[in-house]
């Protein structure tokens, strides 16, 4: 196990009801004039805003609104809202939905206290300092984990790039987590943030780093978890209890505890990243196409063969074929490939009008032109990331 530090202060505020609130914890953290960020209008249609504002208005705290911040969030918006907030002399800042807006709000955070452009953090002209307005959320979907996590995730609309920068005081100072508020959520919506909880346990999974056992246990818990639940809610998306197992999975996936110790890939999301970046589908999707066509690239090497039997096992509960592990593995992506199906997610590019044309482009950018490997749980050249791309549209 490598030596780490462990330090995740985002307070999580989970159950019924919780999100009313929201109004007396922000005045506990001072907050007198707020920014109120939101997407496209599910809170709205939902009656969540009302409830919101009710409770912003019995403790006495005035707010801006922001909607419109739009799946794969644009740069676009963090700056006109970091500009808003230099206005109105915000000082706090309320991310009330999914991952899109969660990072919209953190990278309006630090935005709103930078001189220059908010890309800057992004394209690594500027480190994010200590100056940001600190920020909460009231989560509306499980699937990015941005509710605890240290990251933002920003496409750039004029260059068609989605990067991600990040910083310990990212970290929203508290997340209200009510599992009702997910009951809403379309069937497609649910098991695309589903397949993202998956990623970011399988990207730490699949690690090249050894006695780490009990986060492979923890990792293996978190995914059998959301493979038990999310049929459930498919059937019915009203069980309150299979949705708070699948909430809490999320923020567990992504807050960083079961990946303490151990080195991560994140090549997924890298690949993943720069096919929603240049085609906009959901992270989610992208990710359920990528990771079965990747396992079948890494299957035939041996140094990768160990942890996709343990996967294979341990996660669908394939029988061990000492005979012959590679049965074994190909066993595993079956399940994979057959659990995302069922839940109605694509495995393949073409299922999502994706063809090869920037198959060598995005390989180039993983790659800086085909120089160096994309590093991870194994290295990765130009020419297996068009590999994998071709399995992936098979
Ligand atoms: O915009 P509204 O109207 O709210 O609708 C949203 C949106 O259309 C809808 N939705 C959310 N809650 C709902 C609901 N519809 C009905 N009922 C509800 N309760 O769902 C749609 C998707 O929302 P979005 O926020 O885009 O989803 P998600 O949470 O999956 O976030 C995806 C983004 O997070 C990034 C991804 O790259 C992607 O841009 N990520 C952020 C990470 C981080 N900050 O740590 C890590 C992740 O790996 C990921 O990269
Ligand atoms: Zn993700």
């Amino acid at each position: 196990m490598d030596s780490f530090v462990f330090q995740n202060a985002t307070k999580i505020i989970f159950g019924k009801d919780t999100e009313k609130l929201v109004g007396s914890e922000l005045k506990k953290e001072g907050a007198k004039n707020i920014l109120l960020i939101y997407g496209g209008g599910s809170i709205k249609k939902s009656g969540l805003f009302g409830r919101v504002e009710a409770s912003l208005k019995e403790n006495g705290i005035g707010f801006t609104e922001l909607g419109g911040v739009v799946p794969n969030p644009r740069i676009g918006l963090v700056r006109e809202g970091s500009k808003l907030c230099r206005e109105k002399n915000i000082d706090f800042i309320l991310a009330v939905g999914g991952g899109s807006v969660i990072d919209s709000a953190k990278a309006i955070s630090f935005g709103a206290c930078y001189d220059g452009d908010p890309w800057d953090f992004f394209s690594g002209k500027a480190e994010p300092g200590e100056n940001r307005i600190p920020l909460a959320t009231i989560l509306t979907i499980p699937a990015a984990g941005s509710e605890a996590s240290d990251s933002c995730v920003i496409t750039n609309e004029e260059l068609n790039i989605k990067t991600h920068f990040a910083s310990p005081l990212m970290r929203p100072v508290f997340s209200i987590m009510n599992p009702e508020l997910t009951f809403s959520l379309p069937p497609y919506q649910t098991a695309c943030g589903c397949m993202d909880i998956m990623a970011h346990v399988m990207e730490r999974y699949f690690t090249k780093t050894s006695h780490v056992e009990l986060a492979d246990r923890l990792c293996e818990s978190v995914l059998k978890t959301v493979i038990h639940n999310l049929p459930i809610v498919l059937k019915e998306p009203e069980n309150y209890d299979a949705r708070a197992e699948i909430m809490w999975a999320g923020t567990i996936a992504h807050n960083d505890l079961i990946g303490m110790g151990r080195s991560h890939c994140w090549f997924n999301h890298a690949l993943e990243h720069q096919i929603s970046g240049y085609y906009d589908i959901p992270h989610g999707a992208g990710l359920a196409i990528t990771f079965p066509a990747w396992m079948k690239h890494l299957s035939s090497k041996p140094e990768c063969q160990r942890r996709l039997c343990q996967f294979a096992t341990n996660v669908w509960g394939v029988e061990y074929n000492y005979d012959n592990p590679l049965d074994t593995i190909m066993q595993g992506i079956e399940r994979l490939y057959s659990f995302e199906k069922a839940c109605g997610l694509p495995v393949s590019l073409n299922e999502v009008s994706i063809g090869s044309e920037k198959f060598e482009l995005m390989a180039d950018n993983l790659t800086g032109g085909g120089k160096h490997p994309a590093w991870g749980f194994y290295p990765l050249e130009k020419s297996d990331i068009i590999e994998i791309l071709k399995l992936a549209s098979k």
